[in-house]
């Protein structure tokens, strides 16, 4: 089942929130920032074990991976890294990449209910109409869990998605 919400990411209780994370694993502003506010210094703590073992070279654009969700409403924090928005370049099988790596990480946890925020489209700049219908396409491909909550945090931005949704399923809602 796809939901779309609009509302702030780490008040989602549910097993899996995905980070709009960077490279470097170490925080950053927007959806990075909030998560590690609020879900505090364990998330960092095995971010920075990441980094020291098999992620020394930082995680690449499109990849996944898990660490404790530490006190969100949450079992695990799923960090990927979205693409920069390119005018030059097509980099939306990466964008698409962040979707399915993250479920398939989401998956391999045994975790049946995840959400998304709008990855890259804020400091990364993708436009949201854009990123709205690589996502749902992404996640309608590769969908093996009970629920993926997409958390919008404007109403702009929800409506974006829900326009992108009766696009994509031919009128059908949620
Ligand atoms: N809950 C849900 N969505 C949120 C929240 C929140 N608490 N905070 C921000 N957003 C929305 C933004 O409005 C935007 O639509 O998440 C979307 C992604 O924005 P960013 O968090 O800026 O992520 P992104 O565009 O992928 O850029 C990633 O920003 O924070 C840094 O460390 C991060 O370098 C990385 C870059």
């Amino acid at each position: 089942m796809i939901e779309l919400v609009q509302g702030d990411i780490t008040e989602q209780r549910v097993d899996v929130v995905v980070n709009a994370a960077n490279s470097s694993l170490l925080g950053g502003s927007g959806v990075d920032g909030a998560i590690h506010r609020k879900g505090g210094p364990e998330i960092l703590a095995e971010c920075r074990a990441l980094r020291a073992g098999q992620y020394g070279g930082g995680l690449k654009v499109g990849h996944a991976v898990a660490t404790t969700a530490g006190r969100l409403p949450a079992r695990w924090v799923v960090h990927t890294v979205g693409p920069v928005y390119s005018t030059e370049e097509d980099r939306s099988g990466l964008l698409a990449d962040c979707y399915r790596n993250s479920l398939r990480v989401a998956t391999e946890l045994g975790a049946e209910t995840v959400a998304f925020p709008a990855i890259s489209t804020g400091v990364y700049r993708w436009p949201m109409a854009s990123a709205a219908e690589i996502a749902l396409r992404a996640v309608l491909d590769h969908h093996p869990l009970r629920t993926v909550r997409f958390v919008l945090f404007s109403s702009a931005a929800h409506d974006t998605f829900a326009a992108a949704w009766r696009e994509i399923s031919g009128g059908a809602g949620l």
